[in-house]
């Protein structure tokens, strides 16, 4: 198991299930420490766009070596990553919807994910999020915005199309690759631009 810190990993009801599960997979994968936090809705979303309904059925997707992975409820405030005071490494939230991003915004801490971000935004630790909407509102907008000023990076679901993709598993990877270097963890995922021909 990857030494340090765990990562925390949440995972919110936007579009993109591919992406947080290509996420975990990766994670569990490269035995990095993570504490994982899904809302209702990231489990609707889960259900919905990758057939995954339960804990169980997530490990077994995921595959590999589940142990440095803890799942935590996203109703328990009082959970290790509601506290400055626990060591942690950053926070990740994939996908994020406008909803988590809004709270995040404005500090709301109404759920584990709210309260884990606004904590890592305090600890000046890194902080990741990958939101998907489109378009975008002033109200989106301007929550990027404050989200950014606050410390936060805001990661687009947007992959890239110049590493001539084949098919949905490399557009997942090029997004899943794109958080892991921002959050400085080392992998082999996708393709690195070394110029034209
Ligand atoms: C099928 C489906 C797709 C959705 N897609 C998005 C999306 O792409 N982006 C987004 O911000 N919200 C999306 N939503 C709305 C959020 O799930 C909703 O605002 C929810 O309250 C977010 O809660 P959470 O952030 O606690 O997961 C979607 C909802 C459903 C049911």
């Amino acid at each position: 198991m990857t030494a340090g810190p765990p990562l925390v990993v949440g995972v919110t009801g936007a579009s993109g299930a591919p992406y947080a599960v290509r996420l975990i997979r990766a994670l569990a994968e490269l035995e990095v420490p993570t504490h994982l936090i899904l809302s209702g809705h990231g489990w609707r979303l889960l259900r919905l766009e990758a057939g995954i309904g339960s804990e169980e059925e997530l490990r077994a997707r995921v595959g590999g070596d589940w142990g440095a992975i803890r799942l935590f409820t996203n109703d328990d405030r009082g959970a290790q990553p509601a506290s400055g005071s626990a060591p942690s490494r950053g926070m990740v939230v994939c996908p994020c919807s406008m909803g988590t991003l809004a709270a995040i915004a404005h500090g709301h801490s109404r759920s584990l994910i709210e309260r884990a971000a606004d904590v890592t935004l305090k600890e000046r630790r890194r902080l990741v999020l990958v939101p998907r909407e489109t378009p975008l509102s002033e109200v989106h907008l301007t929550n990027m915005l404050s989200v950014t000023r606050a410390g936060a990076t805001v990661l687009p679901a947007a992959p890239g199309f110049y590493g001539d993709p084949d098919g949905i598993d490399d557009l997942t990877d090029f997004i899943v690759a794109r958080v892991l270097d921002h959050m400085g963890i080392d992998h082999g995922l996708g393709p690195r631009w070394k110029g034209e021909g």
